[in-house]
């Protein structure tokens, strides 16, 4: 149900403000944000004005409820605004307890390294609280060089890590890098999967760390079998730290705590954020063993050259135990690997009816849909057109109908032909199965010939192809 907004106020206006421009939003976001992306909503037609989320839904101005399927790339992974880590940051702030004094430490924030660490294999226990993923990733790559004294990153292709200087450095897509050089030097990829091309790199044993994410992110590529062990082996034997991202993958979003459990790997750094919070505030954190912590930042002299502000500020720090202990409390590392299972299962089904599915990849709750060339002769050269006009154009094939018309909320998942799904953990059976039913009829009427749904994309075809220039003129 959407929340009754009448009753909420403070005394300075700002949700007042917030409730009363409402329909200014995007036009606010297009002056002062990022204006491409909301020229990009619009022509999707995705431009909607959502005025409330609760649990696996938003809602937009006229009651209408959406099915969030994604959760803002799964940060929202306890399904929104959750009752009972908002009601953990109100105690939070009602208590006064001090916040951002540096000679201080927050109760806080060791309870919150306690329990993350007590989820993690043993002997990684020790923390450094970060604001965003790209932070935590960024400190991993300072601590593995000062830890080991090595200079080289290794990454994996298609592999993503945040876009800031240091993670964007070891991104795997040179898509996200152009005009942002010169990077990092030093750093170098291998194919995901290639246990010959990382030994090769490793061989030269200058390699600080090799930083992977368990399974890839960008379109939800799952490791070949024993790959991860193997490769955790190889960085073992060369004096290597085996860096597991686990910003996306982590806090049972794959149907297990954390992805490094399905393999029994043991890394020597394990990164966390995004769901971290339930999705109220930004958190993340690089978990590592003492020994390596105190090697890189361990001296009296050095103990604050890697700091950060708001790192371990208290409202983080509780929304992050409160987080822990809602996905204990309810079970959701199990529900998430129950509810994935039927739902890969579900989407299985329709693979074997659907020409368009080429594969369905996943683990737990996190999913991708590979779609692939129809076999008709019109719906084949459609295909070709659209892909020409822009990579990762035709999933909106099937992702701005099961918007427009299902009200499901889904995403396509960059350069490629992947319809990705981060649902909330807390997603329901019942929710799952509409959404089969949604996508089974989204399929049909695309492959039904009916023209509607090819329509839509063709003509953002052309339209990209005419205009291969910024959406605007600056
Ligand atoms: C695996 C992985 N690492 C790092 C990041 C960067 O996180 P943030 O956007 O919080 O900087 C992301 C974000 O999508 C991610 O998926």
């Amino acid at each position: 149900m959407a929340v009754d907004t009448l009753e909420i106020s403070d005394a300075l206006g700002v949700v007042a403000d917030a409730l009363a421009r409402s329909d200014e939003t995007l036009a606010l976001a297009s002056r002062h944000l990022d204006r491409s992306l909301v020229d990009v909503l619009a022509i999707l037609g995705f431009d909607k004005r959502y005025v409330s989320a609760r649990g696996s839904y938003l809602y937009d101005e006229n009651g209408r409820a959406y099915l969030d399927l994604h959760t803002g790339e799964g940060f929202a992974s306890l399904g929104h605004n959750h009752p009972d880590v908002r009601e953990v940051l109100e105690a939070t702030l009602a208590s006064e307890l001090p916040g951002g004094v540096q000679i201080h430490y927050s109760p806080l924030a060791g309870l919150l390294a306690e329990e993350l660490t007590q989820r993690l294999p043993a002997g990684l226990d020790a923390v450094f609280f970060a604001s965003t993923g790209a932070e935590a990733v960024d400190s991993a790559m300072k601590f593995a060089r000062a830890a080991t004294g090595r200079p080289r990153l290794l990454s994996c292709d298609s592999g993503f890590h945040g876009v800031t200087l240091g993670p964007l450095s070891i991104v795997g897509d040179e898509f996200f890098k152009e005009g942002f050089g010169p990077l990092l030097p030093g750093c170098a990829r291998v194919p995901f999967g290639d246990l010959d091309a990382l030994e090769r790199e490793l061989r030269e044993k200058d390699v600080a760390a090799f930083i992977v994410e368990p399974v890839q992110g960008r379109m939800v590529t799952i490791p070949p079998a024993d790959y991860l062990q193997h490769a955790q082996a190889a960085c073992r034997r060369y004096g290597t730290l085996f860096v597991a991202d686990e910003i996306q993958t982590g806090l049972g979003r794959t149907g297990k705590w954390f992805a490094l459990d399905h393999w029994g790997l043991e890394p020597d750094v394990v990164l966390v954020g995004k769901a971290l919070s339930g999705g109220y505030m930004p958190v993340a954190a690089m978990v590592t063993t003492r020994v390596i912590y105190d090697k890189a930042v361990g001296t009296l002299e050095r103990c604050y050259v890697h700091q950060s502000t708001y790192g371990r500020n208290r409202l983080s720090m509780a929304a992050g135990l409160a987080t822990l202990r809602v996905i204990e409390r309810d079970g959701l590392v199990e529900h998430a690997a129950r509810v994935g299972a039927f739902l890969r299962a579900g989407l299985e089904e329709l693979r074997e009816r659907h020409e368009l599915i080429k594969e369905v990849r996943g683990l737990g709750l996190m999913i991708g849909i590979e779609l692939g060339p129809p076999r008709g002769r019109a719906a084949k050269l459609n295909w070709h057109l659209i892909h020409s006009a822009s990579e990762g154009l035709f999933p909106q094939l099937v992702v701005i109908p099961l918007h427009r018309d299902h009200a499901m909320i889904t995403m396509a998942a960059g350069k490629n032909d992947v319809i990705k799904l981060l649902p909330p953990l807390t997603l329901s059976e019942a929710q799952a199965a509409s959404f089969l039913d949604a996508l089974d009829a989204v399929l049909s009427d695309c492959e039904s010939g009916s023209g509607k749904n090819w329509a839509v994309v063709r003509d953002i075809a052309v339209a990209t192809m005419r205009r291969r220039v910024p959406l605007r003129s600056r």
